[in-house]
């Protein structure tokens, strides 16, 4: 159930929340948290912050050895998450993503800075800008920018102007990790806002 509030925008449905958090299970998952606690612990802004994550990221996305199978299974209905670990003091969380050809998230925005890395497949993204309403014309979005994120691509961002849709265009199974600076396992969601309004594509 979505409670759409004065400016047509909702917090996230039950479907795009996660399952219950599982402790790390392979050794190379293990190592990645570990690179991600020190860099997230130097306590720098958010944009630096993502930076220094995204570093750390790319260097495991493709690997065989950092998801289980489990991890990677996808939902016939919708994209699925995986909460792979959410930090006990709740300064980040890592998620991992599986689309199946033609799933797409909603258009969303985020809770906090977010890392994201592409393990398998390829993931195409359209980027928002919000219009607010004006001169008797209701809040719109525009659409700024696609993207065609490969296999090993990795992308980090800040709220605000955060707003995108996420989509499996290709023919196979696509899998993302997405680092987030909040306690998705406390939150349920990395969703902060999903965007019903009218867009111009
Ligand atoms: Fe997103």
């Amino acid at each position: 159930m979505r409670r759409p509030d004065a400016a047509g925008m909702t917090t996230p449905t039950a479907h795009t929340r996660t399952a219950p958090a599982r402790p790390c299970t392979t050794p190379r998952l293990d190592a990645l948290v570990a690179e991600i606690r020190e860099a997230v612990g130097r306590g720098l802004p958010p944009d630096l912050t993502a930076y220094l994550v995204g570093e750390r990221l790319a260097p495991h996305l493709g690997t065989a050895d950092l998801l289980t199978a489990e991890q990677c299974e996808g939902d016939p209905d919708r994209y699925r998450q995986h909460l792979l670990h959410a930090e006990s003091d709740g300064s980040f969380s890592v998620v991992g993503l599986v689309w199946l050809p033609g799933q797409r998230t909603s258009v969303h925005d985020h809770v906090s800075w977010c890392v994201t890395g592409v393990h398998e497949g390829e993931e195409h993204e359209r980027r928002y800008r919000l219009v607010p309403a004006e001169d008797g014309v209701p809040a719109h979005l525009v659409a700024t920018e696609d993207v065609v994120n490969p296999q090993g691509a990795v992308c980090g961002f800040a709220p605000p102007g955060d707003i995108h849709r996420v989509w499996n265009a290709g023919a196979g199974r696509a899998i993302s990790l997405h680092v987030y600076g909040a306690d998705i396992g406390r939150l349920g969601s990395s969703v902060r806002r999903v965007y019903d309004l009218p867009a111009d594509r």
